[in-house]
């Protein structure tokens, strides 16, 4: 079912390099709250993580709105996160922003919180006009909108320890 690799691992890893550059240049002379949507978001965030310089401290929180390879627009919060982000400069990592609807919900319950600030760090956008609104602060990668897998991105829980991104492809 695995029609091509499209992020090889030395694609991402070079990526991640400069990414994590952008950020300790951000973050400069700051404390940063990492916070990693789980569970998809794990793999990007630690090998980012594991890049900077920048003071950082770790947290997460979980959701579900996703079932097979279609959006279901509900979201659930399953688990929230273990610390308070108020006056905090969070940046929130995520695996992939598809239709964004994640996302808005994310950034809006985190913002009621009133974190000092609040940025997107994502590992892969999809070129779709539903999300052209979500500002991604730092991106690794603009895809088009076919359905991945590897690198923390399942289907259905499988694929995610793969070390590349590859196009998931079901006619095959
Ligand atoms: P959104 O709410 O539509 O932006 O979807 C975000 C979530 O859907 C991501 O965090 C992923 O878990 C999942 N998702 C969206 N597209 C893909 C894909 O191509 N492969 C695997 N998971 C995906
Ligand atoms: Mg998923």
């Amino acid at each position: 079912m695995i029609d091509h690799i499209l992020l090889s691992e030395e694609a991402i890893s070079a990526r991640l390099d400069a990414l994590a550059s952008d950020i300790d240049r951000a973050y400069e002379g700051r404390d940063l709250r990492a916070i990693g949507i789980l569970k998809g978001s794990v793999f990007f965030l630690t090998d980012v993580l594991k890049r900077l310089k920048t003071p950082v401290s770790v947290d997460f929180l979980q959701v579900r709105s996703y079932s097979g390879t279609g959006s279901s627009g509900n979201i659930q919060l399953v688990h929230d996160l273990s610390m308070d982000v108020q006056d905090r400069d969070v940046l929130l990592f995520e695996d992939v922003i598809d239709t964004g609807l994640t996302l808005r919900k994310i950034l809006a319950l985190l913002s009621s919180r009133r974190p000092r600030s609040l940025k997107i760090a994502a590992l892969l956008k999809k070129k779709l006009p539903e999300n052209r609104d979500i500002v991604c602060d730092f991106l690794g990668f603009e895809i088009g909108p076919e359905f991945v897998v590897g690198y923390g991105l399942d289907l259905d829980e499988n694929y995610r320890n793969l070390p590349y991104v590859a196009v998931w492809d079901p006619t095959r």
